[in-house]
């Protein structure tokens, strides 16, 4: 009879330790470049924001005050320049307070139409969006944590109705689908370049002038935190349509 010999107790804590030690170098090493990452994103806003404002003190200093529509254009650009690094600032409380889903009863349609409003009222108002929304009956009632589920719907609009300068149709529809909700989220703007699709989840990527490049990392991770995801399904144009998806139970009126 041949007996095995049991791994000792301090070959098995050797291995435990030497785990423990694996996955801190991995999260250090993560953190790491999380780090190297915002600090190499907050430099360009801050860098071009410093740069805008040397060249205004030394015209004042110089008395040649920049004619108007050169100040215009600067002050703008420090002002998007700033918007991004508060973008970027702003997102990463998402990140580095990630909270588990508070789940509760939520109105689909009322979430829908406080993102809309909330969304809309801080937009130019001179454009021409029209607003389809359409939720289906048996996801009237679905379980979620709203306040996350608003932020997520909040970057998809948002992103929506940047698409669209020059206006067109947001359409923003729900479906149940086998145990989990849908939420389409689409427009008829300027569609997502097929080399960019790719890279439109990446953190940081944006190719907007004040964009951080955070908006649908932020709806991902909060999908993500349900069990659920983001997906870009339709971007040949005109337009773009991303659906958040959501396992979560719903109820039949
Ligand atoms: N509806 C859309 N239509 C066209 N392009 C889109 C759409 N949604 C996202 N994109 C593309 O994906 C990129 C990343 O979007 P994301 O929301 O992560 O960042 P952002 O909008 O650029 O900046 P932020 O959301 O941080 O202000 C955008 O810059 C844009 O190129
Ligand atoms: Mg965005």
């Amino acid at each position: 009879m041949s007996v095995e010999a049991a791994p000792s107790s301090a070959s098995a804590s050797d291995e435990s330790t030497a785990l423990a030690a694996r996955l801190l170098a991995e999260k250090t090493a993560a953190l790491a470049r999380l780090a190297a990452g915002i600090a190499h994103e907050l430099r360009n806003p801050l860098a071009v924001i410093l740069a805008r404002v040397q060249l205004l003190e030394i015209a004042m200093k110089g008395g040649k005050p920049l004619p108007p529509g050169k100040l215009e254009m600067t002050l703008r650009t420090v002002g998007e320049q700033a918007v991004r690094a508060s973008k970027i600032i702003e997102s990463l409380s998402i990140f580095a307070r990630p909270r588990s889903p508070e789940l509760t009863s939520v109105d689909l349609a009322e979430t829908i139409g406080h993102v809309l409003s909330d969304v809309r009222a801080h937009m130019p108002e001179d454009r021409t969006v029209t607003t389809d929304v359409d939720v289906a009956p048996e996801v009237h009632t679905v379980v979620a944590d709203n306040v996350q589920l608003m932020t997520a719907l909040r970057q998809l609009t948002i992103n929506a109705l940047q698409a669209m300068p020059d206006g067109g149709r947001l359409w923003i529809r729900a479906r149940g689908r086998e145990g989990s909700v849908e939420v389409m989220v689409g427009d008829t703007g300027s569609g997502v370049a097929p080399h960019d699709a790719p890279r439109i989840f990446d953190p940081f990527f944006s190719t907007k002038p004040s964009g951080a490049g955070l908006g649908l990392c932020v709806a991902q991770t909060i999908a993500e935190a349900h069990g659920g995801s983001v997906r870009l399904v339709a971007s040949g144009g005109p337009g773009a349509e991303f659906v958040l998806s959501l396992p979560t139970r719903w109820r039949v009126p």
